[in-house]
């Protein structure tokens, strides 16, 4: 059955209830949704349309990295948007050009080239397949908790909950090893396997880090046995653990891997994803083996230098740093706050009990958090210019909340 249209004018504003109930009534349900109107964003802050205003910690799905609407890069798009709003990938442009350049500038030295697409699951899906293309091996080893996105491949190698269920019937190849686990995963690694896929911090799992020396040992293993490495960067890449990448970092025992995937952050909210290869993935990918329509598009392409361009010039990634030791020394104050896992402004606040009623608590008091499938542990994914102000903001509404619960 048809249903009537509106007949409103469309300069009309409509209230809060009347676009929710629109949302609703039009779009799939695929999302527990907030009861929140978005309308504007500056830096932390979201501006509902009944006037409100939200401090984010979420960052819209860890996707407003330089914060909402930063200034270089809206006027980096509405110039771009000016001049070309699109062309494909079969002629040049200066704006890709210097899009891929800067990418690939602040990378670990040994990735040395970008494909660019338009999301995280493409990302993981065309960086699947260059191992396959590099090794011309078939299997792919990924790890229980890891979640690499919803369209086939990526899903069928995402072993946490019930996703993995969601794209049967699955493709064929993929192997689950234990992340943590180094034996697990040497038992699987065979002369079938072409890339290892890890999200080095599982973050939808409950932020979950394994010790440097698993990554090592999942380097060394990988070099052993003529095995790609896949860095799925999605949420950890772009300055999130305070460093451009997880690869290379301390915390990852200073490995690199031979293949990073992005997306997120990568165009502060343009839609962009990237895979960063190196010399010896880039040697075996030839003219047609891999392409998409929007990939490379001059909008995402100054979306992705301004982007990296205000991380670098506000200095975000000190400031992460910085932010990221106070807020963790004011949660010792909240004897709630089991553990804090996590690097950065990718934290997961682990709790005795259920962590849900606390981000709900939090949102009646204006701060928008996130949950994760460990129903214990808060999630905050913080634009990278959140200031200690708004940490102190947060912690004492996180113990205003726990008092009364
Ligand atoms: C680690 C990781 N990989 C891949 C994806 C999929 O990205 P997208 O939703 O852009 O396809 C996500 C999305 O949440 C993610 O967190």
């Amino acid at each position: 059955m048809r249903v009537p249209q509106r007949t409103m004018k469309p300069e009309t504003a409509i209230n809060v209830e009347e676009t929710i109930a629109l949302e609703e009534r039009y779009q799939l349900a695929t999302y527990k949704k907030m009861p929140v109107v978005a309308e504007r964003g500056e830096g932390v802050w979201i501006y509902a349309s009944n006037g409100e205003r939200y401090l984010d910690l979420y960052g819209g799905h860890a996707v407003a990295a330089t914060g909402h609407c930063h200034p270089r890069v809206v006027k980096a798009i509405t110039q771009q948007a000016g001049k070309l709003l699109f062309y494909s990938n079969l002629v040049y442009s200066e704006t890709r050009a210097r899009a891929a350049e800067k990418l690939v500038s602040v990378a670990p030295e040994l990735l040395t080239r970008a494909f660019f697409c338009n999301s995280g699951t493409e990302a993981n899906e065309n960086a699947m397949r260059m191992a396959r293309m590099t090794t011309g091996r078939e299997n792919i080893i990924t790890f229980s908790g890891g979640f690499h996105g919803r369209t086939a491949d990526a899903i069928s190698a995402t072993f946490l909950g019930k996703y993995r269920e969601l794209g049967k019937p699955n493709v064929p190849g993929h192997l689950q090893a234990e992340f943590g686990d180094i034996e697990s995963v040497r038992k699987l690694a065979d002369e079938s396997v072409a890339a290892i896929m890890l999200e080095p911090i599982q973050s939808m799992a409950g932020v979950k880090l394994a010790p440097p020396s698993f990554y090592r040992a999942v380097r060394e293993l990988c070099d052993q046995r003529g095995i790609i490495l896949i860095y799925d960067e999605v949420q950890t890449g772009i300055g999130r653990t305070g460093e451009w990448f997880f690869a290379g970092s301390e915390a990852g025992g200073g490995i690199v891997p031979d293949i990073i995937t992005l997306a997120k952050a990568l165009g502060s909210g343009i839609p962009v994803g990237a895979c960063l290869v190196t010399d010896r993935v880039a040697s075996h990918i030839k003219e047609n083996d891999l392409g998409t329509t929007f990939g490379g598009g001059m909008i995402a392409m100054a979306a992705v230098t301004a982007t990296l361009e205000a991380i670098e010039v506000d200095d975000m990634l000190e400031n992460v740093r910085r932010v990221e030791a106070y807020l963790r020394d004011r949660l010792k104050e909240i004897e709630q706050v089991v553990s804090v896992r996590g690097r950065g402004f990718l934290l997961g606040l682990e709790f005795a009990g259920k962590a849900k009623p606390i981000h709900e608590a939090l949102l009646d008091r204006r701060i928008i958090t996130g949950t994760s499938s460990d129903a214990n542990v808060l999630r905050l994914l913080p634009p990278l210019c959140l200031g200690q102000g708004e940490v102190d903001l947060f912690v004492d509404a996180l113990a205003g909340v726990l008092r009364t619960q």
